[in-house]
């Protein structure tokens, strides 16, 4: 196991799951910027009297995060054509497995939460292993599905993505774009 395939697995794993990535934290950005939100559960609770969901998941935030998402697979798809020698190395990204890659993120975020809650976690308490793969399961299994991303790919991203959550985090945090640091 060479320099070079440790390289190219970090590269075409970050460019498969990078709509994912985006559609996960882009929601925070522009829901802040809004002043009416819509919460998904419509503020209702579950049976075991906690909110289903909570007021971090929102119909602006799911919108934007799958928008945010479908763009950026939209211009990888661009830059692969442009750059067609380097992206022979990576998974073929399209417009529409950014887009179903988007939604699977935002959809198993929306689930996570659902789990947090009847955890009897706060919305927005800090559940790091849940935050970080709640949105890449789901991914990861439909990039299975439509592109056959390896199993090494599913494993590298299992590991470094609650690393790369939690630095994305702190980050935002000191620059100020977040009250808490993950
Ligand atoms: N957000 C949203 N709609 C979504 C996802 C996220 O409006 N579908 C916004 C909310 O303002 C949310 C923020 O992005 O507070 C950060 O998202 P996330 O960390 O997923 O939510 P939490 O507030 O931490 O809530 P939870 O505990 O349910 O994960
Ligand atoms: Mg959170």
């Amino acid at each position: 196991m060479g320099a070079d395939y440790i390289l190219l697995l970090f590269a075409s794993s970050l460019w498969l799951i990078l709509p994912a990535y985006f559609a996960n934290s882009s929601p925070v950005y522009f829901t802040s910027k809004l002043k009416k939100l819509h919460p998904i559960d419509f503020n209702r609770k579950f049976i075991d009297g906690r909110p289903i969901l909570g007021r971090g998941k929102t119909f602006e935030g799911a919108f934007f995060g799958i928008i945010t998402g479908t763009v950026v697979g939209t211009i990888q798809t661009l830059l692969q054509e442009r750059f067609a020698s380097i992206a022979a190395l990576l998974y073929p990204m399209s417009v529409k497995l950014g887009f179903i890659l988007s939604l699977s993120a935002i959809l198993g975020d929306i689930a996570g939460s659902f789990i947090k809650r009847r955890a009897g976690m706060e919305r927005g308490a800090k559940s790091p292993l849940l935050d970080s793969l709640d949105f890449l399961i789901p991914s990861l299994i439909v990039a299975r599905v439509f592109v056959g991303v390896g199993f090494e790919v599913c494993i590298f991203l299992l590991v470094i993505t609650p690393v790369i959550h939690r630095a994305m985090n702190v980050l935002a945090y000191r620059l100020g774009m977040k009250d808490v640091p993950w």
